[in-house]
């Protein structure tokens, strides 16, 4: 039965992109937007990417679902954090713990927040296949209502137990570095290679890979980053259906094995 609470949907990573450009961040925005994207992934560890992000909302602030993080070693630099989300977005609807920093510290303040209504949904992030036995923890105090891990064709560890657990959770899923951080997609099958995904409404490889990690019901959100509107527009395209099946997701995984390495 399908359980997705959030998506699917194609959203925006914000990491190493546009940082303080604040012109460049609207032009990302404005593509991603008008091509269907909602969400919006971003963290007081992004450099200036919040600033950014909070001038590129401006005037349809309530087009975009944010998700961004708190990342502070005491609750004191949390709520500093969160004083700037608030002053710069109004609310945020999914606070999350970046990588796991100090989360149960964290939790009772953000608990208070939610409960207060300037904050949709707790989320908890990491980055490491290390800290999955930890946000496996995390996600079984009940008290998260999303989690954010690493998922493509190239890092699928978290299928072994943390897409499992929070998909018996209820807990939806954002899917970082879907294109292993640009690695994925710095060579491309033939044109004539990605024919048989026309019909999925794929026509480009990184659509292909997009789709793939979306496909997986137990997955509601891939977050790609990019500093090009062009490609925020391609991205976006992966975010509606028809979804691969199993021979689809099979065949892209074959694809993207026989591409050589970059290097
Ligand atoms: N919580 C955590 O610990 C954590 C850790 C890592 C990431 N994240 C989140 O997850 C997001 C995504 O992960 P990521 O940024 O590491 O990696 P990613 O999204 O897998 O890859 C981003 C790279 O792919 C390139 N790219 C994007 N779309 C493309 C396309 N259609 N064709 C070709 N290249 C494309 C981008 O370059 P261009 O800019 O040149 O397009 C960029 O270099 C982050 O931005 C962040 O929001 C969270």
């Amino acid at each position: 039965m399908e359980q997705r609470r959030l998506g699917p949907v194609v959203g925006l990573g914000t990491w190493n992109t546009f940082g303080g450009d604040a012109e460049l961040a609207g032009e990302v925005v404005d593509a991603a937007l008008a091509a269907g994207s909602r969400l919006v992934d971003t963290s007081p560890m992004y450099g200036r990417a919040e600033r950014s992000l909070a001038q590129a909302f401006a005037g349809r602030r309530d087009e975009v679902t944010l998700a961004t993080k708190i990342w502070a070693p005491t609750v004191e630099q949390g709520r500093d954090q969160y004083t700037a989300q608030l002053a710069w977005f109004d609310r945020v609807e999914i606070e999350q713990v970046h990588n796991l920093v100090q989360w149960r510290m964290h939790l009772s303040w953000m608990q208070r927040e939610r409960d207060a209504g300037r904050i949709a949904l707790l989320g908890v992030t990491h980055y490491g296949v290390f800290a999955f036995r930890e946000l496996e923890e995390a996600l079984a105090t009940r008290r998260f209502d999303t989690v954010q891990l690493p998922y493509s064709v190239a890092e699928r560890e978290c299928e072994a137990r943390l897409l499992p657990v929070a998909s018996d959770l209820g807990v939806p899923v954002i899917a970082m570095r879907p294109l292993g951080e640009g690695a994925l997609v710095a060579r491309a099958p033939a044109a004539r290679d990605l024919e048989p995904l026309a019909p999925f409404g794929v026509e480009t490889w990184g659509q292909a890979l997009l789709k793939w990690a979306l496909s997986d019901e137990r997955v509601d959100v891939v977050i790609p980053a990019t500093r090009r509107p062009e490609r925020a527009r391609e991205n976006a395209g992966a975010g509606s259906p028809p979804w691969f099946g199993p021979d689809e997701r099979a065949y892209v995984e074959r694809l993207a094995v026989s591409l050589p390495r970059r290097g």
